[in-house]
């Protein structure tokens, strides 16, 4: 009797340190790996989304700066003739960044924040992509949206940059830190 008993504790045991070593795994994923958190915001809604997983994360915050600011004529998706119009019916817009696109280097892990433009990321974010040695990174899309969801515009990120090891993106609209912070655990960063 006193053998089964001690048996059940010791399986018992076993599985609660596992848990807690699962657990104490993912937080240090997070502690361990450098993160990077690169956003493009022509509003401010993705940035202060951004500001959130970086805050979440420590990781650190990047802006993808456009060389030519979005004035709000630029954003006119009504207009056919906006800039925003053109450069998302041209695939091969390429739009200039301001300065420095940041190092990735040192980072193992990118979150890449976007606003969802014609459902897809802004041209400006391919021209961050292509700027970067990203083979073998992780990166993490997230979005904001009027009320498209991201998984067009990440299918066709990862069908144009086959190299990088993509994640599982996610629309963060309106989230708190409570949901960033249950979404990056559950994705083991
Ligand atoms: C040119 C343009 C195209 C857009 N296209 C979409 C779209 O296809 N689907 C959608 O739900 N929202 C669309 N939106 C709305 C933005 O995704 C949304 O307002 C976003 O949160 C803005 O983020 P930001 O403030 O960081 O720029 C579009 C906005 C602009 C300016």
């Amino acid at each position: 009797m006193c053998r089964i008993l001690f048996a059940c504790l010791t399986v018992i045991g076993m599985t609660v340190t596992a848990h807690a070593q699962q657990k104490q795994n993912m937080n240090s994923i997070v502690s361990d790996q450098r993160i990077l958190v690169v956003y493009f915001s022509a509003t401010g809604t993705t940035a202060a989304v951004a500001e959130k997983v970086a805050a979440v994360t420590g990781g650190k915050l990047h802006a993808l700066v456009p060389a030519q600011p979005y004035t709000r004529s630029d954003l006119d998706w009504t207009n056919a003739q906006s800039r925003s119009s053109l450069e998302m019916n041209n695939p091969k817009a390429r739009p200039a960044l301001e300065g420095a696109t940041g190092e990735v280097a040192d980072y193992a892990v990118i979150f890449l924040g976007y606003p969802i433009w014609w459902d897809m990321a802004p041209r400006i974010v391919n021209t961050f992509l292509e700027s970067q040695d990203l083979r073998g990174k992780v990166v993490i899309p997230f979005a904001t949206s009027g009320s498209s969801g991201i998984a067009n515009s990440a299918a066709v990120l990862k069908k144009t940059y086959p190299e990088i090891k993509w994640e599982n993106g996610r629309l963060l609209n309106h989230a708190t830190e409570n949901t960033i912070r249950e979404w990056i655990e559950q994705l083991g960063y």
